[in-house]
């Protein structure tokens, strides 16, 4: 903001080739929501469903920043992805821990970039016969990538461009996911 272009730290100068959103720009956004999904819910029990391992961060901030009095917080596991390509395909594992039966559920992720993941999610969760079934993501890429039929994201943080992104949460093969801000990946060409 303020066109204040924030600097990547030295020690990532070789993974990260800038920051896209500052760890405050995040903070800032979070809190924003947080009181947009309290509102959405009122005094109804919300079962938060985090999805692993992508969205610990977010889940951590974003569940201080939820002003309901009946709130629980559940991580499942979805795996999809090999480096910076989509295998196609997800994992899901945890959802049959999870007592659902009635509840309000807000899956929450990462990113969403082909809407895949999300799919097989809501569907997952649907039969579990929840009382509604919404999901919420930090990213929401912009890309022509995304699937035909892939669900609505209902509480969106940012709408970012086409781009692989890691950090708060985010990894390039499960590292640099303790970054404080997001940044984008800084793509080794041979050149
Ligand atoms: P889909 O395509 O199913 O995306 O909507 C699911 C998963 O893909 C991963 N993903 C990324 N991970 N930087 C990452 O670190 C990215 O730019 C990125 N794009 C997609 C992520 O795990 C997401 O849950
Ligand atoms: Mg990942």
């Amino acid at each position: 903001a303020d066109g204040l272009v924030e600097s990547v730290p030295d020690e990532f100068q070789d993974q990260v080739a800038r920051v896209l959103l500052s760890e405050e720009r995040i903070g800032a956004r979070v809190k924003e929501l947080g009181a947009q999904i309290g509102e959405a819910y009122r005094d109804q029990p919300l079962v938060i469903l985090g999805v692993l391992t992508g969205s610990y961060m977010f889940v951590a901030d974003l569940t201080r920043a939820i002003p309901l009095s009946k709130l629980e917080v559940y991580f499942i596991k979805a795996s999809s992805y090999e480096g910076t390509g989509s295998s196609g395909q997800v994992k899901l594992s945890g959802l049959d821990h999870v007592d659902l039966t009635g509840r309000h559920v807000l899956i929450v992720e990462d990113i969403v970039d082909t809407g895949l993941t999300l799919q097989k999610l809501k569907q997952a969760v649907r039969e579990l016969d929840c009382k509604s079934v919404a999901a919420c993501t930090l990213l929401h890429k912009n890309t022509s990538r995304r699937l035909e039929g892939t669900p609505p994201v209902e509480f969106v943080a940012f709408e970012i461009a086409d781009e692989f992104v890691v950090g708060y949460g985010l990894d390039y093969n499960q590292s640099l996911r303790h970054l404080p801000f997001v940044g984008i990946f800084r793509t080794k060409s041979a050149s």
